[in-house]
C-alpha cells in the first residue's frame, strides 16, 4: 500500500503476520518478545532498503569472473531509545555495512510529548541514507523530534522503520517538511486517551526490557 502523500510500504506478508500476531500477544514473555521483535525487524529491513544504489564490481569464482554488486553508501542505523534497540542487532546482522547512531527520546506519561535526553550521530548527515528504527509510531511526536534532530545535521534521505503504526502518526508524518519514507509492518486503528495504539502491542521497551 501506499499514500499519494507519503512513500509508505506495508509489508504484508504471511511470515509477517504470523510473527506480529504472536509479538502482540500479551502471553508472549521478554525473551519471546525480544526474538520476534528481531525476526520482525530482519523483513522490514530487508524491504526498506530494496531501492538502495549499488556499484557494480566484478569477483572472481572459483570457475571465474562474475558481475556483482556492493552498496554504493554506508547505511546509518539510528534507533530510537529505548525500544528501537531491540530492532538493531537483526538490523545489523542484515546489514553490516551499516553505522550506527543513537538518538534517546522518552515519551512523557501523562502528556505523551517526546522528552530528548540522548544523540550520538556524525555531526554531518548530507549524503547518508538514515534508517530510523523505532517499533511503534503512535502521535509520531518521538519520530517527529528525531527527524528534525536528523535534518538539522543535514539528512535528506531518511527511512522510518516501524513495526506498528497509527494512523494519526502517519499523518502527522505526512504533514511533516521532513517526512520520511516510511516502511510498516502493521498499520493498526487508533491511538486511546492515553495515546496508546490501539491494538497495539503494549509498551515495546518495557516489554523489551521491563518498566522504567
Ligand atoms: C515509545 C515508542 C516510541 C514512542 C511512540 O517509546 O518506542 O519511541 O513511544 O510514541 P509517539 O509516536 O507518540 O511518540 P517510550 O517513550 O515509551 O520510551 P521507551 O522506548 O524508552 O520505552
Amino acid at each position: 500500500m501506499s499514500t499519494d502523500s507519503l512513500d509508505m510500504r506495508i509489508v504484508d506478508h504471511p511470515l509477517v503476520r504470523s510473527r506480529l500476531t504472536r509479538l502482540r500477544d500479551e502471553h508472549t514473555s521478554s525473551a519471546g518478545f525480544r526474538e520476534l521483535l528481531t525476526q520482525l525487524t530482519g523483513m522490514l529491513i530487508y524491504e526498506a532498503m530494496a531501492d538502495q544504489p549499488v556499484d557494480d564490481v566484478v569477483v572472481r569464482t572459483p570457475i571465474g569472473p562474475c558481475p556483482g554488486a556492493v552498496l554504493a553508501q554506508t547505511p546509518l542505523m539510528v534507533p530510537v531509545l529505548r525500544a528501537g534497540l531491540g530492532m538493531l542487532p537483526a538490523a545489523t546482522a542484515a546489514v553490516p555495512e551499516a553505522q550506527i547512531g543513537f538518538v534517546g527520546i522518552a515519551r512523557d506519561e501523562h502528556t505523551a510529548l517526546p522528552r530528548e535526553y540522548l544523540v550520538s550521530l556524525p555531526e554531518d548527515l548530507s549524503g547518508w541514507p538514515v534508517f530510523v528504527l523505532d517499533p511503534m509510531l503512535a502521535t509520531a511526536g518521538s519520530m517527529l523530534h528525531t527527524l528534525d534532530v536528523l535534518a538539522a545535521r543535514g539528512a535528506t534521505d531518511v527511512t522510518a522503520v516501524c513495526v506498528v503504526a497509527a494512523p494519526e502518526g502517519i499523518a502527522a508524518l505526512t504533514a511533516s517538511p521532513h517526512a520520511p519514507r516510511l516502511v510498516i509492518g502493521g498499520l493498526d486503528d487508533g491511538l486511546n486517551e492515553a495515546s496508546f495504539i490501539v491494538p497495539g502491542l503494549g509498551d515495546a521497551g518495557d516489554r523489551l526490557f521491563g518498566p522504567r
